[in-house]
Formats: structure tokens, sequence, C-alpha cells
């Protein structure tokens, strides 16, 4: 009997300790290392312990902190990941409603991803993307003991056109890295985790679809007899601006249990592709402040009066109106070059018109 009743009070004590996991898991992601000084500027080796020490962050899954030990420089990486990935997302939404707030806690962009809508497929996608590509890049620079440049890419066939040389991004390693950290955080056989897995991988293939190849001329004056040349990932604006257009064309989907995939909510809609975004719920409007979205509103923020879009006064401030401010403005002007090596500006002030929503 008291064996039995030692064998239920583990079992309970088990369960318990998963539902706590889950709900650190629910409300504490990786991404809030973009928001922390300490990772950013890398760390000071003198006073936080082994690397087991430093890879024991909260909000990491067992599986972040066992990919994180095997080389904890990768800490810093993906912190810039995380914090370019943010900044992209509220560049790329700078004139919506909905315009990426973060806040200073472990998940970042609030509530608003408890609901899972266009936006937190989009902030999925952006995190993903933007973390495999700082992680392509540290590789390449030599920044990390687990990997370098892709030397398979030499038995690519290049039909005699140039020779692969230089360092080309190894974006097999970084994918395979960031679908296992990123991938990670998620219950996969719930439509909310699967919407997130999904998102992840259209993020990770905004990369990998995109890449670019460089070329370096080699030869008498110019003449190139010799190219060599080496592929890396694009420019990160570039990936954020195509899954910005992903965002708009996203697909609304269900997800069927028994078929373990997303149908379209709209039966004459195709199937979402791979690199297509996919959401289960419609967003809100996002005009006025909700506690329960973390939605900030949109009075106070600057629109655009003649603008019929989206960051036009009308949209922007949901029909409530607005208020103009005149801002004086200063700055150089007619500058001019003055051999050798100055140059000559004016200061010119001028008044422009700004506009925010009531
Ligand atoms: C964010 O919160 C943490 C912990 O509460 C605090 O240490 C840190 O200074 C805060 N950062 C900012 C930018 O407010
Ligand atoms: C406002 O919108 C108009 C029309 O779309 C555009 O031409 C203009 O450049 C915009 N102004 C600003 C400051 O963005």
């Amino acid at each position: 009997m008291k064996i039995f009743q030692l064998v239920i009070t583990s079992a309970s004590f088990l369960c318990l300790l998963q539902f706590a996991a889950s709900l650190r898991n629910k409300n504490g992601h990786w991404w809030y290392l973009g928001l922390s000084p300490t990772y950013l500027n890398g760390r000071d080796r003198r006073d936080d312990g082994d690397a087991a020490h430093r890879c024991n962050i909260r909000y990491f899954t067992p599986e972040q902190k066992k990919l994180c030990i095997k080389d904890d420089d990768i800490l810093q990486v993906i912190a810039r990941g995380a914090r370019k990935g943010i900044q992209e997302c509220q560049y790329q939404f700078r004139t919506r409603r909905w315009n990426c707030p973060t806040k200073n806690s472990t998940d970042v962009f609030g509530k608003v991803l408890q609901i899972k809508t266009r936006e937190t497929a989009f902030i999925y996608a952006i995190q993903a993307a933007s973390v495999m590509h700082e992680v392509a890049r540290a590789c390449a620079k030599g920044e990390l003991k687990t990997c370098g440049c892709d030397s398979n890419i030499r038995n690519q066939k290049t039909d005699g056109e140039f020779e692969w040389g230089g360092c080309s991004h190894d974006i097999n390693h970084a994918n395979l890295f960031v679908s296992q950290f990123v991938d990670s955080t998620e219950i996969k056989v719930k439509a909310p985790g699967q919407m997130n897995l999904w998102n992840n991988e259209a993020g990770r293939l905004a990369i990998s679809g995109e890449m670019k190849l460089l070329c370096k001329c080699h030869g008498v004056s110019g003449s190139c007899s010799i190219k060599v040349c080496w592929r890396t990932t694009d420019n990160f604006r570039k990936v954020g601006k195509n899954l910005k257009e992903k965002f708009d064309g996203a697909s609304h989907v269900k997800y069927s249990k028994k078929k373990q995939k997303f149908k379209p909510r709209n039966k004459f809609q195709k199937l979402p592709g791979k690199t297509d975004l996919v959401y289960i719920k419609e967003s809100p409007d996002y005009c006025t402040p909700n506690h329960k979205t973390d939605s900030l509103g949109t009075k106070g923020r600057l629109c655009n009066s003649t603008s019929q879009g989206l960051d036009g006064c009308q949209l922007m401030c949901c029909g409530r109106g607005y208020y103009t401010t005149v801002k004086q403005v200063e700055e150089d002007c007619d500058c001019k070059f003055i051999w050798c090596c100055e140059v000559k500006c004016q200061r010119c002030k001028y008044k422009i018109q700004q506009n925010f929503c009531n």
C-alpha cells in the first residue's frame, strides 16, 4: 500500500513538473536574448562560470540547453539574430496599425502571440529566418567551434563558368541547427504548435531559397580569365521584405488532426505552399488598447493625411480623426565640395507637418 501511494504521488509530482515546464515554455522565449544586453555585448568570461552554467537559461527548453552547451558562443549569435528579427519586424510594420511592439518580458511580443493570427505567423517566420541568417554568417566568420564554410559546395557543377572559392555560407548546417533549436519549443500534436512549426520552416526557406552568388575576377587587368565565386545568404532587408509579402498573402487555414495537415478555410483557395505563411485566427483590428492582446492601439501614431493606404490617417486612426503639428527641422543643405578636401554646407530651416491619430 505504501509503495503504491509513493508511485502515485511521484507520478503526479512528475505531471506537475511537466505542467510547470509547459507553462514556462509558453511564456518565455529564446527571442528574449535579443533584448538582453548581457548576451548581445558578449560576455565577461571571468565570472560567469562554465557553459552548463551559462546555458542554464530559465526560458530555454532542455533541447536548447543541450545545443547551447556544445558551443556556448552560440548565445551571442542567437541574441544578435533575435534582435535583428525584432528590428526587421518593426521596420516592415512601421506604417501598420500593429507595428510589432515589444515589451520587456520573456515573451517579447506579448499576448498577441497567444492568438494564432498572421502577425504571430510573421513573428515566428522572421525570427527563424533571422537567427538562421546570423548563424550562417557567424559560421563563415569563424565565430563558432561547431561550423565553418560550406565545403560540400565544391562538388556542385558550375558548367565551367566559374570556380568555387572563398567561403560559402553553410546553409545546411544553419538550417539544421535552427530547426533543432527553434522548433524545440513547440508542442507538435496541437494546431497552434503545428502553425508555429510551419511558419518557422517558411522563415528558414526565406533564407535558403534566396541565396546569392558573389564572384571575384582574377586575371590580367580585369580580364576575368579566372572567376571565383562563393554563395552567401542574401541581404536581410530583402528577406524581411519577402516575408512581409508572404504576410500580406498568408493563408487562413484550419488544422485537420486526422490528416495531420492544414486545409484552407475557404475551400476555393489553394493549399498553402511550404514558403507561405499560415494562420488560424483572423486578427483583431489593433485600433484600441487591449490588454488581452497587448495591443497598444493607434492613438498618437504618425499617419499620412494624403495616403489612402494603411499608413493613411483614415485607416491608421480607425476613423477617430487626427491632429496636426508643425515641426521645425534644421538640416544641412546646399553642400559644396571645396578642393581639397572639405564639404561646406548651409544650414536650412524649414517646417514639416506631422499628423497623429486621436
Ligand atoms: C528588463 O527586465 C529585467 C528583469 O526584470 C531588468 O533587469 C532589465 O533592466 C529590464 N530592461 C529594460 C530595458 O528595462
Ligand atoms: C504620404 O502619402 C502620399 C501618397 O501616398 C505619398 O506621396 C507621400 O510621400 C507620403 N508622405 C510621407 C511623409 O510618407
